[in-house]
């Protein structure tokens, strides 16, 4: 089978990695890609925000499966265009994307199918907010209500901050904070059955020891050791199964990866957001682990036949992801500073380089430079987490660039948090 993966970041290469790996795929094409996808895949130019440019592509390249990656063009219902054209398509329609792209829609889908979550008020007035910030008291936790990439987020014990960034947002949403360790669990469904699959832990912030502002994500590990042994089974139960259920019930089942960002507070799990797609950079480690084939899961959500898949299996052991950012992330970015070191990096046992924000530049063109925020990550496995862990930070220090930034402390406290 052909296959088509559309955006251009870091999520994206390991998918495309991922399926250049399947047996059963014959060819893996990106759009519009970047220069690690284009180690794995063909690379076309294409717009992914373009439904109709999309769906033309899969159809010259006789596809048999598109999987859109980002949320963005998930939002604006590419995959809605592709699978009218007859194409299996992995990933949501824009109306169940909403999910993600709304977070008022996303509560009242909870509240609708009993899912815990944080209590919440919508506001759209600074009157409205300051009121709601009173209500639920500090640690204040204000979310622009739009697509924000993981970063419209403000978190604080400052009120006039929370204030602040509540004017700043035309529609907030404001809810009470969640205390306890977060975990990342995805699930791929075809609307009726879900498969989850193991738990991830993503870092947030850009600093050791969760300091500073909120990022796309810093890093991220799996397996949990830490996790109760029946937290899978539980999230299935409690959120991911009544939410898929609900969803199918409003006539807008949702198909595709239905991410739950869940925070394992003292007083049980709650959903802290939903997205509608593979999160960044978690997705990197549950690949490198994935020991199923990619294709089948997939396929088998996007055509309806879930049911007839098995659930995926994981090889044993760890794997550790490390993003290596580029000067002034998380509130800028630097272009075009030379990136050196991931071949040597790649050389190391059990490691590879993900490529998120990287693009070909330099005087003849050929140099790999930076191109974005977060510009690749360090991938390792391991037996354990440890192991894996020291192989990511081997491949993070053979690697550099002009204002290279990362955090030191991915996975360290993983047994005890
Ligand atoms: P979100 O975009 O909703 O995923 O939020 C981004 C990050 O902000 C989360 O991963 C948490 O670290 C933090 N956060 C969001 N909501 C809450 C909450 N209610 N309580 C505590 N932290 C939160
Ligand atoms: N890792 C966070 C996200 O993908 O939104």
């Amino acid at each position: 089978m052909k296959t088509l993966v559309i955006g251009t970041g870091g999520r994206e290469h390991a998918l495309a990695r991922a399926l250049s790996l399947d047996p059963a795929v014959s060819e893996v094409h990106a759009a519009p890609g970047n220069p690690g996808i284009a180690a794995v895949a063909t690379l076309h130019h294409v717009d992914p925000l373009d439904g109709s440019a999309v769906a033309d592509l899969a159809e010259r390249l006789g596809v048999g499966l598109v999987v859109v990656g980002p949320e963005a063009p998930l939002v604006a219902g590419v995959a809605d265009v592709v699978a009218a054209r007859g194409i299996p398509v992995f990933g949501p329609s824009g109306e169940a994307a909403q999910l993600e792209g709304s977070k008022t829609f996303a509560k009242d889908v909870m509240a609708a199918a009993g899912v815990p979550t944080a209590r919440a008020h919508t506001c759209t007035t600074p009157e409205e907010a300051a009121a709601a910030l009173d209500e639920f008291g500090p640690t204040y936790v204000v979310k622009d209500d739009g697509l924000a990439a993981g970063k419209g987020v403000v978190v604080t014990d400052d009120r006039a901050e929370a204030l602040a960034h509540a004017a700043a947002c035309e529609r907030v949403v404001i809810e009470e904070f969640l205390d306890g360790p977060e975990v990342s669990l995805f699930a791929i469904t075809d609307g009726t059955t879900v498969h989850p699959l193991q738990p991830a832990q993503d870092f947030k912030r850009i600093f050791d020891g969760d300091a500073g502002p909120n990022t796309g994500g810093m890093g991220a590990y799996t397996p949990l050791p830490w996790a109760p042994a029946d937290l899978v089974d539980e999230v299935l139960r409690d959120v991911l199964q009544p939410t898929v259920d609900e969803m199918a019930r409003r006539g807008t089942p949702f198909a595709g990866l239905l991410y739950a960002g869940l925070a394992l507070t003292s007083r049980g799990t709650r959903v802290i957001e939903f997205n509608a797609r593979f999160g960044d950079p978690e997705t990197q480690p549950l690949m490198a682990l994935l020991d199923s084939p990619l294709s089948p899961l997939l396929l088998g959500a996007a055509t309806g036949r879930l049911a007839d898949v098995e659930p995926p299996r994981w090889k044993s052991g760890a794997a550790v992801a490390v993003v290596v950012a580029s000067a002034g992330y998380p509130e800028s970015s630097s272009k075009g500073d030379v990136i050196s070191g991931v071949e040597a990096a790649e050389a190391l046992p059990g490691v590879h380089v993900i490529h998120a924000g990287t693009a070909l530049g330099g005087p003849a063109g050929d140099d790999l430079v930076t191109a974005g925020g977060r510009v690749l990550a360090v991938i390792a496995t391991g037996e354990d987490i440890a192991g894996a862990r020291a192989s990511a930070y081997d491949g993070v220090n053979a690697i550099a660039f002009e204002g290279a930034q990362h955090r030191s402390d991915i996975a360290l406290h993983s047994s005890t948090v």
